[in-house]
Parts: structure tokens; sequence; C-alpha cells
């Protein structure tokens, strides 16, 4: 019994000189390990109680669980304040100083695409337009059907789309804002005149290269009015032609096919890099192609309530990308995507 004792005092005194010294958590792990574990030092002493007799094992089995209860919450103690101290530590040496300088980067600035959408619109206020936005998440619809599209047309292989479920897509030409803006306005009882541009982007399921990308930014004009002519769908192109890029620069229609105009043509400027002699840059034409355009078919304005035998108009896109490339003498679209700080500084 007093060996019993004795080694008890002994192990207790051990412990607390040694969890005294403790200088972190794994420590602190190591001592409840060597005492309270398994083949622990205190564990060891309890076994030892097997050789006391009966009568001495009331007392024994009382001081023993004294001295263990004392020695875990020595333990629990050291643990806690271990824990607080490691825990500020790791505070203290993970703190960030937001004050201190930086490496500057510099002013941004607008992307030569937006300067260009800016530009363009710009110039068509001043005309007298305004300016319409509408969802790229678009109606079947808006997008086709209402241009004169219907499923099955073969205008809809040219224009591969992303669709979200069978009547929603991602818009493939800024075109659906004409039915918009036409609806919109009839929908309240409103009459035309409309004169409005539309950018915006749209998507297409082209495979990223030089010269396609499968996101790209139109710019939609539409004019409805009593009276309106194809005159005054090339005087328009023309003011805009020149306002853009030089009072040289002239306007060339080429005849084709939109299914939502009629009749339709393909609109050419003067190569804005050698002025219509021919170069790199218009591949020796001496002329850009820079948008579609047309009469607004009438069909179209019926679909959208507007009498199209009191109202005519005229509508066109305008490529962005085309338009910005050409200027700026970009040769490969990816460049204006990729958003490389040494490409975008260049247009400050
Ligand atoms: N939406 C046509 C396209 O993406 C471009 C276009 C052609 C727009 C003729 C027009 C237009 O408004 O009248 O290819």
């Amino acid at each position: 019994m007093s060996d019993l004792r004795e080694s008890l005092n002994q192990t207790r005194e051990e412990f607390e000189k040694k969890i005294k010294e403790i200088q972190n958590l794994a420590d602190i792990e190591k001592i409840r390990v060597e005492y309270f574990g398994k083949k622990g030092k205190l564990t060891g002493v309890l076994r030892g109680m097997g050789n006391l007799t009966p009568e001495e094992r009331p007392e024994a089995g009382k001081m023993v669980n004294e001295v263990r209860a004392k020695m875990e919450e020595v333990f629990a103690q050291s643990q806690a304040k271990m824990k607080a101290l490691e825990s500020s530590y790791k505070l203290k040496k993970e703190v960030i100083d937001v004050t201190l300088p930086t490496h500057y980067e510099g002013c941004g600035a607008r992307h030569p695409l937006n300067n260009a959408i800016n530009e363009i619109c710009d110039i068509f206020l001043g005309l007298g337009y305004s300016i319409g936005e509408g969802p790229e998440v678009e109606y079947d619809k808006y997008n086709f059907e209402l241009l004169r599209i219907p499923k099955g047309h073969p205008a809809r292989d040219t224009q591969d789309t992303f669709y979200v479920s069978d009547n929603i897509l991602l818009r493939t030409q800024t075109s659906g804002m004409q039915i918009r803006i036409m609806e919109e306005l009839t929908k309240n009882g409103g009459k035309p005149p409309i004169k409005v541009v539309c950018p915006g982007k749209v998507y297409r399921q082209d495979t990223l290269d030089a010269t396609h990308s499968p996101v790209f930014h139109q710019i939609e004009g539409l004019v409805v009015d009593k009276g309106v002519t194809m005159g005054d769908l090339v005087g328009s192109l023309r003011l805009f032609a020149k306002k853009l890029f030089g009072e040289n620069t002239e306007v060339r229609l080429r005849p084709h096919h939109f299914p939502f105009t009629e009749p339709s043509v393909e609109v050419d400027l003067t190569c804005w890099k050698c002025g219509g002699k021919g170069c790199n840059v218009c591949k020796g034409e001496g002329w850009i192609e820079v948008l579609g355009a047309g009469m607004v078919h009438p069909e179209v304005l019926e679909n959208c309530g507007i009498d199209s035998s009191v109202y005519s108009g005229f509508a066109f896109g305008i490529g962005v990308e085309r338009t910005t490339m050409g200027r700026y003498g970009i040769d490969d679209i990816r460049l204006l995507y990729e958003n490389d700080v040494r490409f975008l500084k260049q247009f400050k």
C-alpha cells in the first residue's frame, strides 16, 4: 500500500514537472500518451493495484482516483493554455499589413471594342437615333421566327446556335432587337417613327481562330417611318462611313439575301488603309465588307403590329470586330479577347 502511494506520488511529481516544460501542442500530446495512454505510467501504477489485498483495495482505489483527477485537471488546463497560445501566435504570424505599398499597375483604359461601339453609337446619336439594349439569352421567336427564319430554314445553318432549351438560345444576331423594339412600341399603342441602334454581344458555335470567335459584337440599326426608302438607307450609311473613317470614304452596295429584309444588301466601305487602291488589309480589293442591310420586309413589320401599307423601314447590322480590326490593323481576333495588358496598353 505504501509502495503504491509512493509510486503514485512519484508519478504525479514527475508529471507536474514535465508539464511545466511543454512548448507546444505536440509536447502535450506526448505527455498524454506517456501518462494516460494504454501503456502510460499512470495506467501502469493502477495495474500494480492487482497485488493488494481485498481490504486495502477500497482505500487504494480512492487514493488513485483522487490523484488521477488532479492530474487530469492539470493536464486539461495546460492543454487549454497551450491551444490558446498557439492560436494567438498563428494569428500574429498571419497578419497582413494592408498599408504596405504594392506594385502599381497603372490606370486602365477602355477596351478597343468598347471604344468602337461608343464611337459608332455616338455617330448615330448625332443623327437623332436612340440606343436600345436587350437580352443575350433570347427567345427563338425574336432571334429567328419573327424575322422570317422558321425552324428548318437554311439561314439557321449559317448561324449555328447555342440552345438553352427548345425555344431559348444565345442570340446569334442583334436583329432580334428590331422585333423587340417594334413590339414594345405597338404593344402600348405607339406608332413609328422609330430610329434606334442596338449594340450587343452575339453568339455562334464557331471555333476560335484568327477570324472567328464564338462570341462577338454587332450593332443593329432600325429606322421605320412613313415613306422611308432605300435612298435614306444609303444616305445614312454614307454619312456614318464618312464620320467614322473620314470624308473620302465611299459606300458600295452588293445585292444579297437576308430573310428579314427585301431588298437586301451587303455594304462595303472603301478600304481605310489604302483608300481604295488595294492593299494587304483589303486583300487588293479596295473595299471592305462592314455590314448587312436592307429594307425591312413587310411581313416583319406586320409581325410586330405595324401596318406595312403605311410604314416602311430600313435596317442594318454592323460587325464591330471587323471594323475595329480593320481600323487598328489587328490581324487576329483572339487578341481582342485575351486581354493581354501589353496589347491593350496600345489603345490608351
Ligand atoms: N443579322 C445579320 C447577320 O448577323 C446582319 C444584318 C443584315 C442585319 C441585314 C440587318 C440587316 O439589320 O438588315 O448576319
